[in-house]
């Protein structure tokens, strides 16, 4: 394999969430290209119901929380810089849950950032998400760019799910989102997701370090986890196709959205970690450059397990965003990275793709 930059090896790295979808892919890719990790896992009840992944025990995981800063002391001294995995993922079920999102994703972030200056660590890569753009970006014909309005419910009730121009209810066509987009966080976790990347941009401000906020669009691949409800929808129309049953697809399947392969995220990361500290805080979108709809996932994925074809279930949720498809350009210019793997080939392959066993402790 080619190393993803030939010039920097032997690096030391402090992965966080490195038992999870990707950083297990992030920490397995590290090694292969000749740096050091040392790995740390909380193993979140409701990511892993306590138990470790068997691709994760070769790397002798740290098994403690980023929140414990004492704990943090001791793994950070000679560390060359952090990949910080670590999140309680998923959109949460309502807001007694806000507590947790807020204490792994955001405090862990901050006691994480303040136990770096105290080591001297000056490199971040932090995996953020798409989720802090909210709807994508949308071109009016007459308008240009604009930002719809949330979408009504009896529009959705109605079976028109595409939000219409503000200004002329027009129809609007969906666009690639650019990391400078406007930012609207519409879930709790969302919101924790954003809340990160503002306290990485604090930190460097202060510090002098840099960070490259990596804004992953859909994720799938070998290691997702299985039927849980924070698991992604590649890993919910499999589980559904594996027992037989339809797909079931919301609103009419016509949701565009990026979906990308978790080995071309793990190098994205790879690339960030090895690439020039950027000045500050820099997002960068972690996409395939390659929109598709939900139903084409479904309807694609179906094929591949011989199953049956997608149910468009109509039933919109009005929090829900239609579009939101990534521009790619960034990534290609400051980190060198383009996707790899292409729609039909990886969910071809996903049909097939190891999992990781939901949880005993069902969240
Ligand atoms: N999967 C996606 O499609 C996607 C998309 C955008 C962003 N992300 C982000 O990517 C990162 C990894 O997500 P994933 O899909 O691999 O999820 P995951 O649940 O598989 O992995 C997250 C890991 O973090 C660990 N963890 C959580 N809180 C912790 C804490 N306080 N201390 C130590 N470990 C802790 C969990 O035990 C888990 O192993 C997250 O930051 C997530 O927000 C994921
Ligand atoms: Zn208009």
């Amino acid at each position: 394999m080619t190393p993803a930059c030939p010039t920097v090896t032997g690096m030391r790295v402090l992965v966080t969430g490195a038992a999870g979808f990707i950083g297990s892919q992030v920490v397995d890719l590290l090694v292969t290209e000749g740096h050091q990790v040392v790995c740390l896992d909380a193993l979140l009840p409701q990511a892993h119901g306590g138990t470790l992944p068997d691709w994760s025990r070769r790397h002798d995981p740290v098994i403690g929380d980023v929140r414990d800063a004492e704990l943090l002391d001791r793994l950070l001294p000679g560390v060359d810089a952090v990949c910080h995995q670590a999140a309680m993922v998923g959109h949460g079920l309502d807001p007694s849950d806000a507590p947790d999102y807020a204490g792994h994703n955001d405090y862990g972030t901050a006691v994480l950032l303040a136990a770096m200056h105290r080591a001297g660590v000056s490199r971040l890569v932090l995996a953020s998400s798409m989720v802090v753009y909210g709807e994508g970006r949308y071109r009016c014909d007459r308008h240009g760019v604009v930002r719809p309005a949330p979408r009504r419910p009896a529009d959705l009730a109605a079976g028109r799910y595409d939000p219409t121009c503000p200004d002329c209810s027009g129809p609007l066509r969906p666009d690639l989102v650019p990391e400078d987009a406007p930012l609207e966080p519409r879930s709790t976790y969302a919101a924790t997701k954003l809340a990160q990347e503002h306290l990485a941009g604090a930190w460097a401000r202060q510090t002098g370090g840099g960070v490259w906020a990596l804004r992953y669009h859909n994720v799938y691949g070998p290691r997702m986890p299985r039927d849980t409800p924070y698991a992604g929808v590649a890993s919910i129309f499999r589980s559904a196709l594996a027992a037989g049953q339809p797909p079931r697809v919301y609103e009419d399947g016509g949701q565009r959205r990026d979906f990308v392969h978790v080995t071309d995220v793990a190098r994205a990361n790879v690339l960030a970690l090895t690439a020039p500290t950027p000045d500050g805080l820099v997002p960068v979108n972690v996409c395939s450059g390659e929109p598709h709809t939900i139903g084409e996932l479904a309807g694609q994925l179906a094929r591949a397990m011989g199953g049956p074809p997608p149910q468009v279930v109509g039933g919109a949720r009005a929090a829900d965003v239609r579009h939101v498809t990534a521009d790619p350009r960034r990534a290609r210019e400051l980190l060198g990275y383009t996707a790899r793997v292409g729609f039909v080939d990886g969910v071809t392959a996903f049909a097939t793709d190891p999992l990781r066993e939901p949880a005993a402790v069902a969240a």
